[in-house]
């Protein structure tokens, strides 16, 4: 078992450049699995539920080749199967990607229901609802989500809640169905763009993608041979901003779009950090008296859930009582008793996690209790007095590409040690 050492303290210091978005990518492989052709994707970040995917969509047929190591070239006319096998698919939430894209493809589909990140209960009742409008008919059997339609047609489906998986596995069935697919009330993060950006380069016809209202016209066949490139992943970014702010650095992070960030941006500038923006860069300089703020999460283009867990360590050493309200998910709050075992003074209340400010942090053994979890341990142990060794860093490898090299680069001090 692996686990990663910090001795914190250390300022963070110099730039970092972001890698590939990981929820744009765990969509757009799968999706690849819709084109009658060949297709490059580059600015895939190397994660591991990349490699996870990439053994996946071997497995049912399709040829799936690196350039370098983020870039992955895939062609998936020679795919004959649409079962997707449960040691594959159980580490990875993502797998649900597997079903709108096969139902498009064969009209059929068998996936064995999703792992992942476990932070409360994670329903796909509206990916069904959607599949179901389209035609399909849906059951659960033995664990294993089986959709199959004689026919999918276009139609249209009022989503519930805002969901972005939801959102995009009825693109992804919508894309080669009969007639049109219009979703409303759908998600508008920059990853959903992403996907609709990619299946249109590709042939599709998506229209309205970023807003709350996609229109979908389904096309016979996706012809492929486009290269496409994948967004910067803005939770990669954030995290990095927040580590650069919590050790008092100054990190020029690179290869970004600020305009994803905004949320975060904002939120820092009212805690007293410097942020600079550029073109394709922010540079974030830290402070010394650090202001409380209140923060609630909600769907792109609010404050995102994937950063509460990181900017909750930031909370923890701003002066006075901040709050966060986790406005997404039911329970993401684990590592609020990690970090307590640091020394940060949280008090959580439902969905609610109220944080009296602490000058300092101490070192100590933790849990990546999930992937953001896990990153948020990380800036604990940057910033903390002493050493914190952080255990099950196989959350992290999930989803942050070369985070240790990053971080050595601009000076942490952080090892990986086999345990
Ligand atoms: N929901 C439903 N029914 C559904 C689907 C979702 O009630 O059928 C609810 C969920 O329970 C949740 C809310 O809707 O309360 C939002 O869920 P969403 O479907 O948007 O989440 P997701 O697609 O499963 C993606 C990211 C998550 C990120 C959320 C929210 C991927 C692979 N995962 O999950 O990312 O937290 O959107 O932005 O894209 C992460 O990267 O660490 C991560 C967990």
């Amino acid at each position: 078992m692996e686990k990663l050492v910090v001795n914190g303290q250390k300022p963070l210091n110099g730039e970092i450049y972001i890698s590939g978005a990981k929820n744009a990518a765990v969509a757009i492989i799968p999706a690849a699995l819709l084109i009658d052709g060949p297709c490059r994707i580059e600015n895939v970040p190397d994660i591991k539920d990349i490699r996870t995917l990439k053994d996946i969509l071997a497995s049912l047929g399709a040829e799936v080749q690196y350039e370098d190591k983020n870039t992955i070239d895939i062609n998936s006319q020679s795919v004959n199967s649409y079962t997707a096998p449960y040691e594959l698919v159980k580490s990875m939430r993502a797998s649900y990607y597997l079903l709108g894209a096969l139902l498009g493809k064969f009209k059929r589909a068998e996936v064995s229901l999703p792992g992942g990140c476990d932070f409360g209960f994670r329903p796909i009742d509206q990916h069904i609802k959607g599949f179901e409008a389209m035609g399909a008919k849906v059951e659960i059997e033995h664990g294993v989500i089986k959709v199959y339609a004689e026919e999918l047609t276009g139609c249209q489906i009022y989503m519930d809640v805002v969901s972005v998986g939801a959102t995009i596995n009825l693109m992804l069935a919508a894309a080669r169905a009969k007639g049109t697919t219009i979703i409303e009330n759908a998600a508008k993060e920059p990853h959903v763009v992403d996907v609709a950006n990619f299946l249109n380069a590709m042939g599709a016809n998506i229209k309205g993608a970023g807003t709350d209202v996609i229109k979908i016209k389904g096309v016979d066949s996706l012809a492929g041979g486009a290269t496409y490139s994948i967004i910067p992943d803005m939770i990669e970014a954030g995290t990095f901003m927040v580590a650069a702010a919590a050790t008092k650095g100054d990190v020029a992070i690179r290869n970004i779009i600020p305009k994803h960030m905004e949320s975060l941006t904002a939120k820092l500038i009212e805690m007293n950090i410097k942020v600079i923006e550029g073109e394709d860069w922010i540079r974030v300089i830290g402070c010394d008296n650090l202001q409380k703020a209140n923060i609630k999460t909600l769907p792109y283009p609010g404050f995102p859930t994937d950063l509460h867990p990181p900017v909750a360590v930031l909370l923890c050493l701003a002066e006075g009582t901040s709050t966060i309200t986790e406005g997404v998910w039911d329970s993401r709050f684990q590592y609020a008793e990690e970090l307590k075992r640091m020394g940060a003074h949280i008090k959580v209340e439902g969905r609610m996690a109220v944080i009296e400010g602490t000058p300092q942090l101490s070192g100590a053994p933790v849990r990546a209790t999930d992937l953001r979890a896990g990153a948020a341990m990380v800036i604990a142990g940057l910033v903390a007095q002493g050493t914190t060794e952080i255990y099950d860093v196989k959350y992290i490898d999930r989803g942050y590409e070369d985070l240790e090299a990053k971080l050595k680069g601009l000076g942490a001090d952080i090892t990986r040690v086999d345990d």
